[in-house]
């Protein structure tokens, strides 16, 4: 835990931080001694979160309330911890829609585009001079296993993963050099608010892992990027998907999500 925190420490700037995936990162990067910096819209749970890693993990806590959707706001994040020696970024909130592609609304899409995408960019930017002039640190970008094949009746979403995949593959390479680690996280069904705010039941899902499982698996395995799959179902079902020829798996997966 103490090379954990020499490595990644001591600040970690954690975005999507009010649930799920991005509330078991902080938590678990309090229990391993960082200060956190907690970014989502939810202000409220922010500061409850906050208040228990403070009392829980004696850690500073910064609270930062942003709509990634907004494109002034990795700006204003960046300024918010200027003064602190950020050593790790979890780019994490995102958001997904499900559907015929033509049936979603076209501002929500736009929305996916900016929190999905320009946020973990511009952050990611806007810290990377920083991270490597210190010769050590990490960044996290929470893609998903949608973002290894084009997904279908989830095509918005799966091409924002696909994005953030490459732009982690490519940072892992870019960054390396420098001791910096970039991990790329693809979960497959996760037991978060994120199911049932596209209408799924979770109970429905296969292999659903809980949010601490997946945020704990790519903390162990922040320098064994560039991708990491926290879920082996997850891993042998698109290591089957990627090994078939594209335009079958993609028919297959259409047909299967289609009914
Ligand atoms: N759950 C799954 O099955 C699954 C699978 C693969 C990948 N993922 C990915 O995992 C990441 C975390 O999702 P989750 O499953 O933990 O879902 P979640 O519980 O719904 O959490 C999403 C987080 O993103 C934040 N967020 C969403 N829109 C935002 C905006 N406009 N501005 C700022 N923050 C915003 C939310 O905070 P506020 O609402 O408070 O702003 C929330 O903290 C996402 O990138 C998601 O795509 C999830």
């Amino acid at each position: 835990m103490d090379d954990f925190l020499r490595r990644y420490g001591p600040v970690a700037v954690v975005t999507g931080a009010s649930s799920g995936i991005g509330r078991s990162f902080a938590t678990e990067l309090a229990g391993r001694g960082l200060d956190v910096v907690l970014v989502a819209r939810r202000l409220d749970r922010l500061k409850e979160l906050a208040e228990t890693l403070r009392a829980a993990h004696g850690v500073e806590v910064t609270v930062v309330s942003a709509d990634l959707a907004d494109a002034a706001a990795p700006g204003e994040i960046l300024d918010a911890v200027a003064g602190l020696d950020v050593g790790l970024l979890v780019s994490n909130a995102g958001f997904g829609v499900k559907g015929p592609f033509e049936d979603g609304d076209s501002a929500t899409l736009s929305s996916m585009l900016m929190v999905n995408c320009q946020a973990p960019t511009q952050l990611a930017h806007g810290l990377a001079p920083r991270l490597k002039r210190r010769g050590r640190g990490g960044v996290i970008f929470t893609s998903s296993v949608e973002g290894l094949i084009g997904c279908p009746y989830s095509a918005g979403y799966s091409a924002t993963k696909a994005y953030v995949v490459a732009l982690g593959e490519a940072l892992w390479a870019e960054f390396a050099p420098s001791g910096v680690d970039v991990l790329t996280l693809c979960p497959g069904a996760t037991d978060t608010e994120a199911p049932r705010n596209q209408g799924i039941d979770p109970a429905t899902l296969h292999d659903l892992m809980s949010p601490d499982d997946v945020a704990r698996a790519a903390l162990d395995n922040l320098e064994n990027g560039p991708t990491h799959i926290p879920s082996a179902h997850y891993r042998g079902l698109f290591d089957t998907l990627l090994a078939m020829p594209r335009g079958e798996a993609l028919t297959a997966m259409a047909r299967q999500t289609g009914k």
